[in-house]
């Protein structure tokens, strides 16, 4: 099975947003990765827009021919305008103004009666539905209870690790991937992955797609993003 690669072009648009104006355009950058062998799009349209803005969704969904993933948090505003847009896939993910990124995975266990409402609104809309969860048994049980098609592996963890921590953090990640397959889920896996740290994630047999970005677009400064795209979808292949 070849692993899907999904660009998250969200650090295109906080530099654009640096500076006001338009200038990086997501929307540019997301046509060059596909040339450069990206699979799909994804972006996070967070509640305080400090990246991503709703204009952005609108020309995503207009302008590029990859399928978008949409990260979204379990909101009303934004399951209107999931609904409104139908993209191909929504990974909900947990979300707290005050931090710099996804710091950790959904709590879908605890948040069952939550999440079900917003997993089966956009089932039924047809968009693909996607947990961000950390990589425990606990959480792709919870997944299964909800129904949700896609689950999606916090690797921030497993990225700041070293040694024989982040080994072990690979081992639950692989055992869960596995656990999500023979429940009918498909596993993804993203967050903080490198060219460093890439291989053994993208190694995992089950593991059907990796969204990465933040170390992409930082790479394009250097390299170019047609390369540091090309270079990502190169070390994923040799994985597999
Ligand atoms: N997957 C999800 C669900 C995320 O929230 C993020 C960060 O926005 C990523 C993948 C990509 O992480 P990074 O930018 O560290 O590559």
């Amino acid at each position: 099975m070849k692993l899907r690669l999904g660009v998250n072009i969200d650090h295109v648009a906080t530099i654009r947003n640096a500076r006001g104006g338009d200038h990086p355009d997501p929307v540019r950058a997301a046509i060059l990765a596909a040339k450069a062998g990206a699979d799909g799009i994804t972006a996070h349209l967070r509640e305080d827009r400090r990246h991503i803005t709703d204009n952005d969704i609108d020309r995503l969904m207009a302008e590029i021919d990859l399928p978008l993933n949409l990260e979204m948090a379990a909101t009303e505003e934004m399951l209107e305008i999931a609904l409104r847009h139908r993209p191909h896939a929504a990974c909900i993910v947990p979300e707290k103004r005050e931090e710099r990124t996804t710091e950790g995975g959904l709590d879908a266990a605890g948040q069952h009666n939550h999440l079900a409402y917003f997993v089966d609104k956009l089932g039924a809309a047809n968009i693909r539905v996607s947990l961000f969860i950390e990589p425990s048994e606990e959480q792709v049980a919870a997944a299964v209870r909800l129904g949700a098609p896609v689950v999606e592996f916090h690797t921030g963890r497993y990225a700041h690790l070293d040694g024989e921590a982040r080994a072990n953090e690979l081992t639950r990640i692989a055992d869960c991937a596995a656990l999500a397959v023979k429940n009918g889920i498909e596993p993804h896996a993203g967050h903080g992955l490198t060219f460093d740290n890439v291989v053994p994630v993208a190694a995992i047999p089950q593991v059907a797609e990796l969204n990465i970005g933040h170390f992409l677009i930082g790479e394009a400064i250097f390299t170019g993003l047609d390369a540091s795209v090309r270079r990502m979808r190169e070390l994923m292949d040799a994985a597999r």
